[in-house]
């Protein structure tokens, strides 16, 4: 294959608006000999031209990267010009300043956790020099953790501190009571969300050698016996249990809520050896062992079965024909269970290079492709991305149940997804595999002459001329995500919860910070990918 050729498909593809897109890209040809790397920066500038088009493109993406974090601040006491600290306190999280139709104005356990979570990438993104410029923030996110040692301790509908069973609970009121409405609880995935936050809080303080602020919370011993500690016990004991899921609707086991508690467990062990804690530290291990068993275990959780290509969000629905287990809940639960390449990776089932992971968001956008008809454009279009939903059977239409719609946080999960796979393959310096179990993905981009089965894997050699341009097909894959929200933001850059599967307009919570967490997220992984190819 000439260089030209690839060169004109990929240029062709780059112009995501315009109807004729190329179905293969390439022929798969065994002639994958390494060329030099100018003839790669030539590709590279090829692939984004610095047309019009392109650099507006860029100058979006940097206004509304700054939008996304300022949505975000703007929706957490002490950071926020806009909330009444009278009425929200330092280090709240509120969901959405909406307060009626629907009403988010209250903190989600795992909404913050996640939120929490952005601004420490951001964080520790930063040199020392900048890094300690950061007095305020650092004291708003310990604010965030008094907050949270406060709410554990008090007892609520999902129960009580004292036998950890009241750390199930969800939701608080902004003021940090409780909220005691009728809800769907206990939901399982906040003790690990959280804590896995604060571990990383506290990484991060380690490594710009930066003491602990707060009066209250003294030193990180304290942040671990007092408020790590109880969010792991609640894991220990309760991992096995069915419980509400992120989506709030079903009292079941399921993929997220359980692979972000192993991940939990996971950084608890490596803080209770630190912190001397054996008892827990042994429960942890244990722990560990067995979850990690019941997540890859067809027979024991029921994530994966031989008859199905993607992840089952919720086996017992799967199970009795009420759903297709196809979810947004997975590619979450895989980007949040996995921050390294040395540990998590290796010790984590289900990193985003997974099939059955990779395999989820290829059966996501051929579903919500024709879903929803603001996708229909793309219909006959291979690898180009579309609007994505929470899950195909969705009905809630964010403020009442009638119908489900597109989503921002899963478009962008769909868009940190690609851009964290093109990353981890070139910082690995891995060769692309390519087998029956992940053929579906990879086929949208090339064409496999060979049928490959699991004897008979396809390898495109790691830094050859079709691994690269491979990679900046992905990249492009990515970018069309990306040029989805672009579309349904509004004017002002602002985004809601979900965007109207008819219409396109943004519709349920507006300024939802989970929708700029998982928008900033995104875009930080395009930079970072970028970097390296
Ligand atoms: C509100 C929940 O937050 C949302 O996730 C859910 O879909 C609806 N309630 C269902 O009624
Ligand atoms: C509804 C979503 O389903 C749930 O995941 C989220 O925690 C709340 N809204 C608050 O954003």
């Amino acid at each position: 294959m000439k260089l030209s050729n690839i060169l004109i498909y990929t240029f062709a593809f780059s112009q995501c608006s315009s109807t004729i897109l190329p179905q293969r890209i390439f022929q798969l040809s065994p002639s994958t000999t390494s060329y030099s790397h100018s003839l790669f920066d030539d590709l590279i500038s090829y692939f984004y031209p610095s047309s019009t088009q392109q650099d507006d493109f860029e100058a979006w993406l940097v206004q509304e990267k700054i939008i996304s974090f300022e949505g975000i601040f703007n929706n957490i006491g002490g950071l926020s010009k806009i909330l009444d600290p009278t009425i929200v306190e330092k280090g709240v999280v509120i969901a959405s300043p909406s307060t009626s139709y629907p009403n988010y104005f209250y903190q989600w356990i795992r909404d913050l956790a996640i939120t929490i979570k952005t601004l420490l990438c951001h964080l520790n993104d930063m040199t020392q020099d900048e890094f300690e410029q950061q007095g305020q923030l650092l004291d708003v996110i310990e604010s965030f953790i008094e907050n949270n040692y406060q709410l554990q301790r008090l007892d609520n509908l999902s129960g009580t501190f004292a036998d950890k069973s009241g750390l199930g609970e969800p939701k608080f009121n902004v003021d940090n009571t409780v909220f005691n409405e009728s809800w769907g609880r206990p939901q399982r995935d906040g003790p690990g969300l959280r804590s896995s936050t604060i571990m990383y809080y506290l990484k991060l303080i380690d490594k710009f050698n930066a003491p602990i602020q707060s009066q209250i919370l003294k030193n990180q011993k304290f942040i671990y016996f007092k408020v790590i500690r109880p969010d792991l016990m609640y894991i220990v004991q309760n991992w096995q249990k069915p419980g509400f899921d992120l989506w709030e609707e079903i009292n079941s086991i399921h993929f997220f809520t359980s692979i972000t508690q192993l991940k939990a467990i996971k950084d608890g062990i490596e803080f209770a050896a630190k912190y001397k804690d054996y008892e827990l530290q042994d429960q942890l291990i244990t722990a560990f062992q067995q979850l990690k068993l019941a997540i890859e275990s067809q027979q024991q959780f029921g994530f994966t079965s031989s008859v199905i290509s993607h992840i089952i969000e919720c086996p017992n629905l799967y199970k009795i024909g009420h759903r297709s287990g196809l979810d947004a809940a997975t590619l979450l639960g895989s980007i949040h269970s996995h921050d390294d390449y040395q540990s998590d990776s290796s010790m984590i089932p289900f990193d985003i290079d997974n099939p059955y992971v990779i395999n989820t968001l290829v059966a996501m956008v051929n579903d919500m492709k024709f879903r929803y008809p603001i996708n229909h454009n793309k219909i006959g279009l291979l690898g180009v991305g579309v609007g994505i939903g929470r899950y195909p059977e969705d009905i809630y239409d964010g403020v009442h149940t009638s119908e489900g719609n597109p989503w921002f946080i899963s478009t962008a999960t769909a868009l940190e997804l690609v851009y964290r796979l093109i990353h981890k393959y070139i910082t690995l310096r891995q060769d692309i595999v390519i087998t029956a179990a992940n053929r579906g993905f990879f086929s949208q981009f090339i064409s496999i002459d060979e049928e490959p089965n699991d004897g008979n894997a396809v390898v495109i050699e790691f830094n050859s001329v079709m691994y690269r341009t491979l990679m900046l097909q992905l990249a492009l894959y990515a970018d069309s995500f990306l040029s989805v929200i672009k579309t349904h933001v509004d004017g002002e850059g602002r985004m809601s919860e979900q965007f109207n599967k008819y219409t396109g307009y943004m519709q349920g919570a507006k300024e939802l910070t989970w929708s700029y967490s998982a928008f900033w997220n995104a875009v930080r992984w395009r930079e970072r990918t970028l970097q390296v190819m």
